[in-house]
This record gives structure tokens, sequence and C-alpha cells, in this order.
């Protein structure tokens, strides 16, 4: 089944949250015309220096409020301030890598590296890191283009433990780390996924879960795209990671296509962007069939 077919069906299937995948990711992101995009050509730039000011400005407001003396115990938080938090606290930035091969179509993936960069969105800092190799088991060969590609090498995932342990470390690494998940993702210290759009958990988390028969906790079924999210929120074109560190003034660090790598920037993206003041939300979900019953995503065996 080609992408587009993927995106097509995703679309007719029904959505629960207000800002899904039909809302956010997918139908915002037709360019418009020719002749309409000419004109906004300049118009464009002009606001996004505008928003570089507005961002400037709210930078310097909110220095001002840190180096104010803390209110006494108790005292309840300025209203404005308790609107503008995310309504969760954490984002577990993922940039998944997995088998490829050049030029090959219908090609079925298997993740190889699983790298999780935690962003405290309260506190804007990085907090922790969750980093694995993985063992393909479909065809445990990687290719000559894929190492290449990835910097990930035979022996490296020959050693690494498959998917289904990967998901059940990763969930004692969670409670260790107490990063809680609850119903909604609405908790003071939730936490929440977040991608550089909806490869990651969709094409190929959920897939290769459904394809093996793999159980995955529900946190994996809603998640924030970065990559969308940041579009919206500097009013720019969806672009690729580099463009988008540029846009931040900032500069990719370490090697492109190494998903540690890959995700340490993402986190750098995303952190940049909660300084800057944009209010994140879960734009991204599987459908609730997908997710299946309790809001857990099983497989459809
Ligand atoms: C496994 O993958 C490698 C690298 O892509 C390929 O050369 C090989 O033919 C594959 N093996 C099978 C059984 O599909």
């Amino acid at each position: 089944m080609s992408i587009w077919r993927l995106i097509c069906l995703s679309l007719l299937l029904p959505c629960d949250t207000a800002h899904s995948l039909a809302a956010a990711g997918v139908l915002r992101r037709a360019p418009p015309p020719p002749s309409i995009a000419m004109q906004l050509g300049s118009k464009r730039v002009n606001r996004r220096k505008r928003g570089a000011q507005v961002a400037e400005r709210q930078k310097e407001l909110d220095r001002l409020r840190l180096e104010r003396p803390a209110a006494p115990r108790g005292a309840s938080r300025p209203a404005d301030a308790a609107a503008r938090r995310p309504p969760f606290r954490y984002l577990c930035v993922l940039d998944v890598e997995a088998t490829c091969e050049k030029d090959a179509r219908h090609f079925v993936h298997e993740i190889i590296e699983f790298p999780v960069v935690v962003v405290d969105l309260y506190e804007k800092a990085v907090v922790g890191e969750f980093h694995t190799y993985v063992r393909p088991t479909a065809n445990a060969t990687l290719s000559q283009f894929c190492t290449a590609l990835t910097g990930i090498t035979q022996d490296r995932v020959d050693a690494a433990p498959t998917l289904e342990q990967v998901l059940e470390s990763f969930e004692e690494w969670r409670i260790e780390q107490k990063l809680v998940h609850s119903e909604g993702f609405a908790g003071p210290e939730d936490f929440a996924f977040a991608a550089d759009g909806p490869w990651d958990l969709r094409f190929f988390l959920h897939a290769e879960c459904v394809r093996k028969g793999i159980a995955k906790a529900p946190y994996f079924g809603k998640w924030v795209n970065i990559k969308s999210m940041f579009a919206d929120f500097y009013r720019t074109r969806s672009c690729k990671i580099h463009k988008m560190l540029q846009i931040q003034n900032m500069k990719f660090e370490g090697r492109l296509h190494s998903g540690i790598d890959d995700t340490r920037n993402i986190a750098r993206i995303a952190l940049r962007m909660a300084e800057d003041g944009c209010s994140f939300y879960l734009n991204e979900a599987l459908s609730p069939r997908e997710r299946g019953p309790n809001g857990g995503v099983f497989p459809s065996l």
C-alpha cells in the first residue's frame, strides 16, 4: 500500500481529538496556488521578522518574570502563566532509524535504533535520554546502504534486544524516571511523545508492532508532530531538521541520520520553540480503531 493510500485511509477514519491528523498534519500543509504563494513571499519574510521581534520581547518578559523575587509559599501563580502552560510537562522526542535499501520500493522496514530525549517544557531543559539499538528479526542483515546512511553496523544490531524487549525496557525506564502517563495526557507531570513528522510513530513503530503482533502502551497513540507545529508556530513551510535549526539561528550538531544525533537536534528545536513561547499540544494521533481497546495499541490479528 502506498504512503498516499495510507494517508487517505487515515483521513477517512474517525479521530477523537480536535487536533487530529486530518486537521493538523496533512490538510493544512497543502501548498497555496503559485500566484498566491508569490504574493505571500515578501509578506512572509516581514511576518517572520515581526515574529522574531515578538519572540525577543517575550523572552525579555520571561527573563524579568524569573528575576522577580519568588512568591511566598502558598501564593497562587499568575493566571496567565498557568494558562500558557502546555497540558503535559515533558516531551519524549523520538527519531528512529530503520533498515533500508537504496531505491527499493515496498521495502519492509524494521526499527534498528530507538533513541528518546526528554525535554522538560516547564524548566525548559533536556532532562534525560534513553538510547538503544534494536535487532531486526524479519531480516537480520543490514544492507551496506543502510550502514553507510545511519552509521549503524551489523555487530551493533546483532548484539541488541528485539523491538518487543526494547518497548518493555522503555516502559521500565519511564517508570523509574517518573514520567507519568494519565488518561487524556492532561496530568501536571504527564509526558507526550514528539517526533519530526508522522513517520516514526505511525509508519515505523505502529506498522511494525501490528505486523509482529507486539502490544504497545497507550502513550504511543497520540503525539506532537514537531514538523507541522514548527511550521504553524513560525509561519513557515514545513521543512527539514537543518532548515528548522537555521530558522532558529542554530546548526545541526553531530552526524545526520544517526538516530540519537537527529533526536538531540529535534529536542533542541523543541526547546527553542518552548523558549519562544510555543504552547505544545497533541497534533497527531492514531485513530481510535488503530489504538485498540482501552486506548492501548493491540495488533489487529
Ligand atoms: C535481507 O536484507 C539484505 C539487505 O537489504 C538483502 O541483501 C537480503 O537479500 C535480504 N534477505 C532476504 C531473505 O530478504
